[in-house]
């Protein structure tokens, strides 16, 4: 386990290098891009790295079947923390806590070039404990993660109310993860589809099934409903269709499956709720509008995405415990989202056995979070320089036995 010195002092590192990647993003080019691009998905994670490779000054196209940014990015909560969802993997945690420390530039740069603010807010995760079993393993938590040098604090109960007064009389202890917080990541798709826009990318919607084109050696472009397209370089981002994106050897498919994440929303008071709050068994996100998210299962049931009553039953079953101020309010939307999970968990992102052809999918539960630090490896990659990180990341890495989690 890294002491704390070590974890602050790796941090700062990593978090250097982070930083002058992320100043790419705002200065003009200055390295030779690497040709014509086809990304395979319009999710955050295919239009993050259209829009760092055009800033880079790559000519891209992105196909999506449906509309950008409509899948697991426009069902997602938004939520940015790394420690907050106990990724046991140490190096997919560390990512995590890259790509939040990256996450200022990153949208400060997809607004200046779309003029769409995506609302960021990193200014607090609260994770409630409503009686003393959980208290006391949520302190326990703390005090390990304080120990390794992470920016959690306990709140007593009057701190704590002070923070979220929606919490009430029940609340029996709470941490705070300081720097967590979320992003309205349906705002970031329209942010990011616009700014990729402006830098001239080509965003084909409806593309229907993409099958990619090869030579046994390298790939030559993408089939799609419209015709062919010749690319240099093919990224698969095609979220949890990744491993049916054709024409690649069989070798190159991602191990990829679906996982439904369900998720409800209450109209509140604006500012009522200000951070997001860890419930057992569920989550609160609030919206600048007022709207609160509630969410998510985890559901292995297929390409199934359908909204279900035992869903919404576990998730406001949940919320209302916790919170029993919120039984008054309306629902006023329900739906459902198809993670993309691996194995192991741990996302895909980087080279394949097929020259010039990536993947960038599988992040499971922390797509959103992970976005940024996936497009900065993934460019990195295409113009020719491997990082060390991504071997972690390799098809290749060797997989549990078990198809599914
Ligand atoms: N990141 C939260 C979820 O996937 O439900």
């Amino acid at each position: 386990m890294l002491d704390k010195v070590t974890a602050k002092s790796a941090m700062k590192t990593d978090t250097t290098e982070i930083i002058t990647s992320m100043k790419r993003f705002r200065e003009p080019p200055v390295r030779p891009h690497a040709g014509d691009v086809a990304i395979v998905g319009a999710g955050l994670i295919g239009l993050s790295i259209a829009f760092e490779l055009a800033s880079r000054g790559a000519t891209v196209r992105v196909y999506d079947a449906a509309e950008p940014a409509h899948g697991a990015s426009w069902a997602g909560a938004g939520m940015l923390a790394p420690l907050t969802e106990t990724i046991k993997d140490e190096s997919l945690r560390r990512l995590c806590e890259l790509s939040l420390r990256a996450y200022p530039a990153f949208t400060q740069a997809v607004t200046a070039a779309s003029g769409i603010d995506a609302h960021l807010r990193l200014d607090g995760l609260i994770y409630a404990a409503f009686d003393s079993a959980t208290r006391d393993d949520l302190l326990m938590r703390a005090e390990r993660l304080q120990q390794r040098g992470f920016p959690v604090r306990t709140l007593d109960h009057r701190e704590a109310i002070a923070f979220e007064p929606v919490l009430g009389k029940r609340l029996v202890g709470a941490i705070l993860m300081e720097e967590e917080g979320h992003v309205d990541n349906r705002r970031l798709g329209r942010a990011l589809s616009a700014a990729c826009s402006a830098l001239g990318v080509a965003v084909k919607a409806g593309a229907g099934h993409v099958r990619v084109k090869h030579d046994q050696r390298k790939v030559l472009g993408v089939w799609t409903d419209d015709g062919f397209f010749a690319a240099g370089v093919v990224i698969n981002a095609a979220g949890a269709w990744a491993a049916r994106v054709e024409g690649v050897p069989p070798d190159c498919v991602p191990p990829v499956f679906p996982m439904k994440g369900q998720m409800l929303a209450l109209a509140l008071p604006p500012a009522l709720i200000r951070h997001p709050i860890w419930v057992p068994d569920a989550y609160l996100v609030p919206r600048e509008d007022g709207r609160l998210l509630i969410g998510a299962t985890v559901e292995d049931c297929g390409f199934d995405s359908r909204v279900t009553a035992a869903g919404i039953h576990v998730l406001l079953d949940a919320a209302l415990k916790a919170l029993p101020v919120l039984n008054d309010f309306a629902i006023t939307e329900t739906w459902a989202g198809l993670r993309p999970a691996t194995p192991d968990l741990k996302p895909f992102i980087g080279a394949t056995p097929l020259e010039r052809y990536f993947l960038a999918t599988g992040h499971f539960r922390n797509g959103i979070l992970l976005a940024p630090v996936t497009a900065t490896l993934i460019a990195d990659a295409v113009e020719g320089q491997e990082d060390e990180t991504l071997r972690l990341f390799a098809l290749q890495r060797s997989q549990p036995e078990h198809a599914h989690v």
